[in-house]
């Protein structure tokens, strides 16, 4: 009978098919990150909400809308992560990371919460997996960064992957480009939704994502960062891109990429997939110079990326099957349970996935659930203390010493 309660909108259950593509998923990620020297950082669940307001920004929508933000008893507000660079960023300077070596390579695996109208790919909760590398301007950074992104969708197969690239300058360019910007936007208010004309002064980036026909035939004539790319900024743009051609990477410059979080500077990227539709991105991120300083810290230059492994999934439309057991340990007689637990816990300590009956069935039950799960190999202990070992491929059913168990299970092999 189904519960009258279910798991809250925008939510979901991993079930056991789908864990075991997530670890599959985990485990090419691991070996990627371990390769390149990032290593693991974990941070709390939540967070104070300041690191938010600040880093990701008062006038985005996660901010402004998506945080699930509540009062502790001591009254301070704290804030379920939306995202996972401005927490690693508050770890790197509150564990003095700033006096190591630089540059810091960190990846993170974890759940992230945003307030958003779920729908197919966009979830309340859901699960990043990222890097971040921290104390270094080089566009070697960001090619590296990109370069292991583009490596993990590879190697997990997914189809029809394309990178978006762009840049944003650093944070004084940007900030007179955007007065370029809003001034464009003012001159065209009465073509602009409501949603765009309320956020000219406080966002107006965002206009560039706006699906309306008229914004986006004003958007169409606005002027665009890239243009407005000078000095070392257009430098710098200039050999991540050099960096990724060496590497055979193929990318598509989009002058009117846009990110919705406010602490990018320089390169942003974002790797879509088609087969996903509407939320197509599957992971993303860039550079932000400026972040560190502005949650308190030195001056810190860093680039790094998040995914999401729904999304992936979802790309994949696949689950992995269930990998079987080595063997499984029958009884014709309840009176032989001491030994069966005896053995299966003589095959688990060898290393081999081995199980018994935990539901009190007939042999014939036995077997039939042996089979179901995938059992390779049953050893059946009749009442008289003898053993049968059965191949359950072959269906060869031979007298088995339960003295030399190993030796029989590895005798035994085809
Ligand atoms: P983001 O673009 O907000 O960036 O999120 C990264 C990825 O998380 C997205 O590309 C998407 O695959 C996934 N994602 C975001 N929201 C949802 C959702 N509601 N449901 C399912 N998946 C979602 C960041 O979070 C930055 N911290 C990335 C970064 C790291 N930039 C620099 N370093």
């Amino acid at each position: 009978m189904a519960s009258k309660f279910q798991a809250p909108r925008g939510t979901f259950d991993v079930l056991p098919a789908q864990a075991r593509a997530r670890a599959r998923l985990q485990a090419i990620a691991d070996g990627i990150f371990q390769r390149a020297g990032y290593e693991t950082i974990q941070t709390p669940s939540f967070e104070q909400t300041d690191p938010f307001e600040r880093g990701v920004g008062k006038s985005t929508d996660i901010v402004r809308k998506e945080m699930f933000t509540f009062e502790d008893k001591g009254e301070r507000s704290l804030t379920l992560r939306p995202e996972g660079t401005a927490p690693i960023c508050r770890a790197y300077l509150e564990h003095g990371m700033h006096k190591q070596a630089q540059p810091v390579k960190l990846s993170y695996v974890g759940p992230f919460f945003r307030h958003e109208r779920p729908q197919a790919g966009r979830y309340r909760q859901f699960h990043q997996l990222g890097i971040e590398c921290i104390g270094t301007a080089s566009p070697l950074a960001d090619a590296e960064v990109i370069m292991l992104l583009s490596d993990l969708l590879g190697e997990l197969g997914v189809p029809g992957v394309a990178l978006r690239l762009g840049s944003l300058g650093s944070l004084d360019a940007r900030a007179a480009y955007l007065e370029e910007l809003k001034a464009h936007l003012h001159r065209h208010e009465g073509d602009l939704t409501p949603d765009v004309r309320e956020r000219i002064d406080i966002n107006p980036l965002r206009a560039f994502d706006s699906d309306d026909d008229r914004v986006q035939g004003v958007m169409a004539s606005a002027p665009t960062m890239l243009e407005a790319l000078s000095g070392e900024d257009a430098e710098h743009f200039a050999e991540v891109r050099a960096l990724l051609d060496a590497a055979g990477i193929s990318y598509e410059i989009d002058p009117t990429l846009v990110r919705g979080i406010d602490y990018y500077t320089r390169t942003i990227f974002s790797f879509v997939c088609d087969a996903l539709r509407a939320q197509s991105e599957i992971g993303g991120g860039g550079r932000y110079d400026g972040l560190i300083e502005q949650l308190g810290g030195p001056a810190t230059p860093a680039v790094g990326w998040a995914a999401g492994i729904e999304r992936i999934l979802l790309a994949l439309d696949e689950e992995e099957p269930g990998a079987g057991r080595d063997a499984f340990v029958a009884i014709a007689d309840p009176e032989q349970r001491g030994r069966a637990m005896a053995l299966v816990t003589e095959l688990r300590n060898a290393g081999f996935s081995a199980e018994m009956d935990l539901g009190g069935r007939g042999l014939k039950g036995q077997l039939k659930h042996a089979d179901r799960i995938g059992a390779a190999r049953v050893l059946i202990l009749e009442a008289d203390g003898s053993a049968q070992l059965r191949d359950m491929t072959s269906g060869e059913q031979r007298v088995a010493d339960t003295g030399n168990l190993l030796g029989e299970m590895t005798g035994g092999e085809a």
